[in-house]
């Protein structure tokens, strides 16, 4: 039985940045609900994946160093263990990860025609197809045997999973492994990560979830590596079950008995995440009226998808935040979905002529950006951040670094 568990209001699409101050948004509730039968989180309503995923899709996985050192080590980790004849990447955005493959033995596919150009543009075969029937029968003509499936944070952005998981079993090699990356429930749950819900995360996967569903294709999770990417994400090594030659690591089980320990299987589990949801809103708004009421100044660093939601769920806009300020072409000079704030292009580092406080929508590449701008920390500026708990993060972080 699926139960909502966390209504999060009225929300926009997270990635439909307007071009201009007050266009016109669709709104839609977003609720969170759990289904117990198959212990899978999703998000209430579905948008259609044509709507979202089209010719001018923002997100570009190059923005962070952060994934590119993550794309690069897995890279490595695969040649050497599994030496693939072939790989396909399943949502391959501007290539980032597949550029480390030979453009002879790697096969893009990628919705968004936008990202599709891009690796094409670089030599790569590129499908600018979802991952469905009709695709991988045209790919089963130019790779009958797949040795190498990848795929970082999309399959959490397909409605039907069914679909997904069968074409990857229907089209793995008898000794293939497909490889799947998406934040993990367990630690947004550990972390308040609430922003992890929005009209393109479907799903957020925990293992357990994930292991119920592979069994009806008969196919197992036989490793994983716990990443710190995304506020916490988990990369499931599948395989077929009937392969014996790849062992199940005992990591699996570990994660496993974590994931029933902290309850993932219960849904009062899920009545109190939320309840500190509505608390951490509470707390975060808090904060953002206090500073106002101090007449000091706010901007936003990272326009992040994730941090829409908490925008439209705190009600923070244009009133509280002068303007946000990244990295991504697309986004420069357009507008927030639904809070209204405009983007400037980051073009150096950040001063405290600039403001005294920064809401760090990109929170989960806090590492990288606090590293970045330890001059405006080290001359007084702020953070703002939700993540674990709401609160300022000032001077004293320096020292950490
Ligand atoms: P990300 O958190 O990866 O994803 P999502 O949009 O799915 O929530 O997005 C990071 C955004 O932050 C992206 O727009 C690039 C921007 N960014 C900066 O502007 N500066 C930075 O130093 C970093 C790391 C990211």
């Amino acid at each position: 039985m699926k139960k909502i568990f966390l209504n999060l209001g009225l929300q926009p699409m997270a990635n439909n940045f307007a071009i201009k101050s007050k266009n016109k948004q669709k709104f839609y509730n977003l609720k969170i609900k759990f289904d117990n039968k198959n212990y899978l989180t999703s998000i209430s309503k579905i948008i259609p994946s044509k709507n979202i995923y089209n010719s001018h899709y923002p997100y570009l996985s190059s923005m962070s160093k952060t994934m590119q050192v993550s794309f690069k080590n897995l890279a490595k980790k695969i040649k050497n263990k599994y030496k693939p004849k072939n790989i396909i990447e399943i949502g391959s955005n501007d290539g980032s990860f597949i550029k480390y493959f030979n453009k002879k033995n790697a096969l893009c596919v990628e919705p968004c025609s936008n990202l599709a150009k891009l690796t094409r543009n670089k030599g790569y075969k590129t499908f600018n197809n979802f991952w469905d029937y009709s695709l991988i029968k045209k790919i089963k003509k130019i790779i009958p045997n797949v040795d190498f499936i990848y795929s970082a944070n999309t399959i959490s952005h397909i409605n039907n999973l069914n679909t997904t998981f069968d074409c990857i079993k229907k089209i793995l090699s008898k000794n293939g492994v497909a490889v799947i990356e998406d934040p993990s429930l367990l630690e947004s749950f550990k972390k308040n990560i609430y922003d992890q819900f929005y009209n393109e995360h479907v799903y957020v996967f925990s293992l357990i979830s994930l292991k119920k569903i592979l069994t009806k294709y008969n196919l197992e999770i036989f490793d994983i590596d716990r990443l710190s990417t995304h506020g916490g994400s988990l990369r499931y090594y599948i395989k077929h079950n009937k392969n014996n030659k790849l062992k199940i690591n005992k990591k699996v089980f570990i994660q496993e008995k974590k994931e029933i320990k902290f309850g993932l299987n219960k849904f009062k589990t899920y009545i109190k995440f939320a309840e500190r949801v509505y608390d951490s809103k509470k707390k975060l708004v808090d904060i953002f009226n206090k500073i106002k009421k101090n007449k000091k100044r706010i901007i936003g660093y990272g326009a992040t998808a994730k941090s829409a939601t908490v925008l439209n769920f705190c009600k923070i806009n244009n009133k509280h935040i002068d303007y946000f300020l990244d990295t991504t072409p697309y986004k420069i000079n357009k507008y927030t979905p639904g809070s209204n704030i405009l983007i400037k292009k980051y073009e150096r580092k950040l001063s405290t002529e600039d403001c005294e406080y920064a809401f760090l929508g990109a929170w989960n590449f806090k590492k990288e950006i606090f590293l970045k701008e330890k001059d405006f920390l080290r001359k007084g500026g702020k953070f703002i951040t939700h993540v674990p708990f709401p609160g300022i993060i000032g001077k004293k972080f320096k020292n950490k670094l």
